[in-house]
């Protein structure tokens, strides 16, 4: 079986595609969002646990005012567009990150959407909206450190207070676009994801490029540290502490 159960994707390459066909950026998010929920249905069909989409980070902030605005509405576009399909194909819908400057009508379907979908046990789809890893890790952090006063915070404990902690970790993170980086995306939940990168820009990434990634990095031997393939990284941490009590080396 796949150990690829999270997918994370990092939507890029929409400006760079409508600019080289002579068109503005904002007709790259067109194009973009458009393709959006072919890919969240074939996450659905493969049976992946979790697929989390980069739809805007803390950093685009700094973008023109009809760049951001264009993204806010194909948001709204895409939920009310999807909203129906989501309930009835079961799937566990959130958004991660700041989105309080996004238009009131837009927060309360976000809202609406996930009280309806918090119980379902289908595919988790996550947003990331206004969403920064850093400002994740630091809010984790604040949050636990108020509610115990002095105390020191473990893996385990932060983890827990991720924004969407039951999503896990990344097992495959893909970027398109052809840039190879992370741009502040689940630093913390990507610690030990595989990544792919594919020079396709995002309005031309399609399900069978998603579904030939999947089949390709499946093959991917992950080994976590390990010198043979291993399951996860809660698996490899384990058997660390059983060696490490085993092995009784103590300081040498
Ligand atoms: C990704 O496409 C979408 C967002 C970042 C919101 P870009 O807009 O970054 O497109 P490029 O990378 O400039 O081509
Ligand atoms: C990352 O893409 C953010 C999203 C896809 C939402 P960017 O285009 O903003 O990242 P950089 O600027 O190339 O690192
Ligand atoms: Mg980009």
């Amino acid at each position: 079986m796949s150990t690829i159960k999270h997918v994370a994707i990092i939507m890029d390459g929409n400006g760079r595609w409508a600019q080289s066909r002579a068109h503005t950026r904002v007709w790259g998010h067109i194009r973009g969002s458009s393709i959006v929920s072919d890919i969240v249905e074939e996450a659905d069909d493969l049976g992946l646990k979790a697929l989390t989409l980069y739809a805007f980070s803390t950093e685009n902030w700094s973008r023109p005012f009809n760049e951001v605005t264009t993204l806010f509405s194909l948001l709204k576009k895409f939920l009310l567009k999807e909203k129906e399909r989501i309930i009835k194909n079961r799937i566990r819908f959130r958004v991660i990150g700041d989105y309080s400057n996004l238009p009131e009508g837009t927060q309360s379907i976000i809202t609406e959407l996930e009280d309806l979908t918090k119980d379902f046990k289908g595919l988790k789809l996550t947003f990331a909206f206004g969403y920064g890893g850093r400002n994740e890790i630091v809010h984790a952090v604040n949050q636990y450190i108020q509610a115990n006063p002095g105390q020191k915070i473990d893996e385990a404990q932060l983890g827990e207070r991720l924004f969407a902690p039951e999503a896990g970790d990344v097992d495959l993170l893909i970027r398109t676009g052809g840039d190879q980086r992370i741009s502040n995306f689940l630093l913390w939940q990507c610690a030990y994801a595989e990544l792919y990168f594919s020079e396709t820009k995002w309005p031309e990434f399609n399900r069978s490029e998603f579904r030939s990634i999947l089949e390709t990095c499946a093959n991917r031997e992950r080994r976590f540290g390990n010198v043979k393939a291993i399951a996860s990284l809660d698996e490899t941490s384990k058997v660390a502490q059983t060696n490490k009590k085993k092995f009784g080396l103590g300081r040498v």
